[in-house]
């Protein structure tokens, strides 16, 4: 990879796919730096042992937020959790733009000097290239459309949400559906459900 680290895969639970907390402490040696979370489908990870991880090894933790713009873990947003949050606003996201566009939050005014440079050619100056970087600039439309879109994302959100009660309660039973739980304000960013296993 660019960035010269090499990813670390670990299991999700079975039930939500999300990272499975119990299966990190396994995989953590000296060279791990980073914990990456993906809050899938709209639901966020179970943060509070993955925190409790996170201090115990003094390793950062970088949320991916990008199917899970307004989710709630225990009252807290996904993007509060860890020391770095991405986002997609692609288009088909519960906060979608008109075309392709993201972005990076951090804390970390150092790392996001870095962060602009490198989405800007690795430049901070014009023909002074202090990083291999690329071009992933977000786009002015696109910007002044999402801000108009953010008013709307509880809006759209309390839709999804509206759309997964109907289709829980219309579907066959025999389906797995998405786990509810009063811990997690999920915002379905994809209905997902499984077909039980009738060989056994
Ligand atoms: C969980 C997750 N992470 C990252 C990405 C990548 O986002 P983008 O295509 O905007 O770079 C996506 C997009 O589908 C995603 O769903």
């Amino acid at each position: 990879m660019q960035n010269g680290l090499k990813p670390i895969l670990v299991e999700p639970y079975l039930n939500t796919y999300n990272i499975d907390p119990s299966k990190i402490e396994e995989k953590i040696t000296s060279h791990t730096c980073a914990l990456m979370v993906v809050h899938l489908y709209g639901k966020i990870c179970d943060m509070d042992p993955i925190l409790t991880i996170s201090e115990k090894y003094n390793i950062r933790i970088i949320e991916d937020c990008a199917q899970s713009h307004g989710a709630r873990y225990k009252g807290k947003f996904a993007g509060s959790f860890g020391d770095f949050w991405a986002y997609s606003f692609y288009p088909t996201k519960n906060l979608g733009a008109l075309g392709d566009a993201g972005a990076i939050v951090t804390n970390y005014i150092a790392m996001s000097e870095k962060l602009k440079a490198l989405r800007n050619y690795g430049s901070k100056v014009k023909y002074k290239n202090d990083y291999i970087g690329f071009n992933s600039r977000l786009n002015e439309i696109q910007a002044g459309f999402l801000s108009i879109k953010l008013a709307l994302l509880d809006k759209i959100n309390k839709h999804k949400r509206k759309l997964t009660k109907l289709y829980i309660e219309n579907l066959k039973s025999d389906f797995i559906f998405p786990v509810v739980d009063e811990d997690y304000f999920d915002v379905y960013h994809i209905f997902i459900f499984d077909i039980q296993d009738t060989m056994n």
